[in-house]
C-alpha cells in the first residue's frame, strides 16, 4: 500500500437497482483506473439511512452492489471494495468535520433542499449533514481525485472548503481532493423523458434499464422508448430521444455517434430500437453471467468483504488518529 500512486475515492448508494446509466456512465469506466490510481469504492450504507430503509432490503442491496462492482470488472485485489459501515472511522471523522462546517454552508446544498422537499415527513439531521459524511469518506483516504457527476459537485466543493479550513488551523492534514476528469462516461437519459437523467429511483419502470433486466425486458423497454415524429435518425438536440438511443448504442458497441448515424441512414425507428436493444443485451450479458456465478460463491464474496474492510480500516485509521491528535484528543494508552 505504500506506493506512489495517487488515491481515487468514490461511493455509491445501494438504494434502488443500478441502471444502464450507472454502468455506462460510471462503473464501466472505473475498471482500468486501478492501473493509475489506488482506488477505493465504497458502498455507502451510512448515507442510505438518511431516508427510511427496510433493513433486510438494504442489506441485500448492499451485497448486491458490492457483487456488481466485481461482476462489472473491478478486481477486488486491485481495488478496495468495501461497506462504509465496516469502517467506523467514517462516522468518527464525520463528527469532527461537523464541528468545522457551518450551518449556512449545509443550508445551501441543493441536494438537501431537493431531498427535504421529497421527504418532508422526515427531514432528519443526518440528511442535513449528509455532505460532511461524504467529506469524511473522501478525506479519510486522503483522496486526490473523486469521480463524481455534476449533481455531486457542490458536495465536493464543500469537502475542499472544509479540508482547507481544517488545514489552515492544524497544518497539512488533509489532501485537497479534485474532481476526477478522465475519460467521461456516456450520460444516459431516461427512455421515457429523454431530457431527464436515467435514474435508479425513477417511478416509471420503463424509464430505466436495470443491470439485471432479462433480454426480453430490455428489448421491450427499448421498443417503448419515447422518440419523435421526425422519422430520421440524426444526432441532434432537437431529437433527444433518438440522440439518447444513439448514445446508448454508441456506448455499448464502441462506435462513434457519427458512425451510428451512417449505419442507420434511411432506416426506421423500429429497426433502430431493435438494434439498440440487442446491443444493450450483449453489453450486459457478461456482467449478468459473472454476477450469477459470483452470487453463488458466498465464501468468495465474504472473503473479499473481510479483506477489503481490513485494508480500508488500516488506511482510514491512520488519518483518523492524526486528526484526533491534532484536535486535542488524548493519546491512546497501549
Ligand atoms: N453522495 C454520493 C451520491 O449520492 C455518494 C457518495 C457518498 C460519494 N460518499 C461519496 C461519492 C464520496 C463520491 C465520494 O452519488
Amino acid at each position: 500500500m505504500l506506493n506512489e500512486k495517487k488515491v481515487l475515492f468514490s461511493g455509491m448508494q445501494a438504494t434502488g437497482n443500478l441502471t444502464l446509466g450507472n454502468y455506462l456512465g460510471a462503473l464501466k469506466n472505473w475498471v482500468n483506473l486501478c492501473e493509475e490510481y489506488e482506488c477505493f469504492y465504497s458502498v455507502v450504507d451510512l448515507h442510505s439511512i438518511t431516508v427510511r430503509q427496510d433493513p433486510t432490503v438494504l442489506r441485500q442491496r448492499a451485497r448486491k452492489l458490492l457483487t456488481i462492482y466485481i461482476a462489472a470488472g473491478l478486481d477486488p485485489e486491485k481495488n478496495c471494495l468495501y461497506y462504509q459501515s465496516h469502517v467506523s472511522g467514517h462516522a468518527e471523522l464525520a463528527w469532527i468535520l461537523n464541528c468545522f462546517t457551518y450551518m449556512g454552508e449545509l443550508n445551501r446544498m441543493t441536494q438537501f433542499k431537493d431531498k427535504a422537499a421529497k421527504h418532508a415527513d422526515n427531514i432528519n439531521a443526518g440528511l442535513f449533514t449528509y455532505p460532511t459524511l461524504m467529506a469524511a469518506d473522501i478525506l479519510l483516504y486522503q483522496a486526490d481525485v473523486v469521480p463524481v457527476g455534476i449533481d455531486q459537485m457542490q458536495h465536493l466543493e464543500l469537502t475542499r472548503d472544509v479540508a482547507q479550513r481544517f488545514n489552515a488551523v492544524y497544518g497539512d492534514v488533509f489532501t485537497i481532493p479534485e474532481v476526477y476528469i478522465g475519460k467521461v462516461g456516456a450520460k444516459i437519459m431516461s427512455l421515457q423523458e429523454p431530457l431527464k437523467k436515467m435514474s435508479k429511483s425513477d417511478e416509471n419502470p420503463n424509464a430505466s434499464i436495470y443491470l439485471m433486466d432479462d433480454p426480453d425486458t430490455i428489448m421491450r423497454k427499448c421498443k417503448r422508448a419515447v422518440t419523435d415524429s421526425e422519422g430520421q435518425i440524426l444526432y441532434r438536440e432537437e431529437q433527444p430521444g433518438i440522440r439518447n438511443l444513439i448514445d446508448i448504442y454508441s456506448a455499448c458497441t464502441g462506435k462513434k455517434p457519427e458512425e451510428v448515424v451512417k449505419e442507420f441512414d434511411g432506416k426506421g425507428y423500429g429497426d433502430f430500437k431493435v438494434a439498440v436493444g440487442e446491443a444493450v443485451v450483449s453489453a450486459l450479458r457478461p456482467l449478468q453471467e459473472r454476477y450469477e456465478e459470483l452470487s453463488k460463491d458466498k465464501a468468495y464474496i465474504d472473503g473479499i468483504i473481510k479483506a477489503n474492510a481490513e485494508k480500508a480500516n488500516y488506511v482510514a485509521t491512520k488519518t483518523l488518529r492524526k486528526v484526533q491528535r491534532k484536535v486535542g484528543f488524548p493519546d491512546r494508552v497501549r
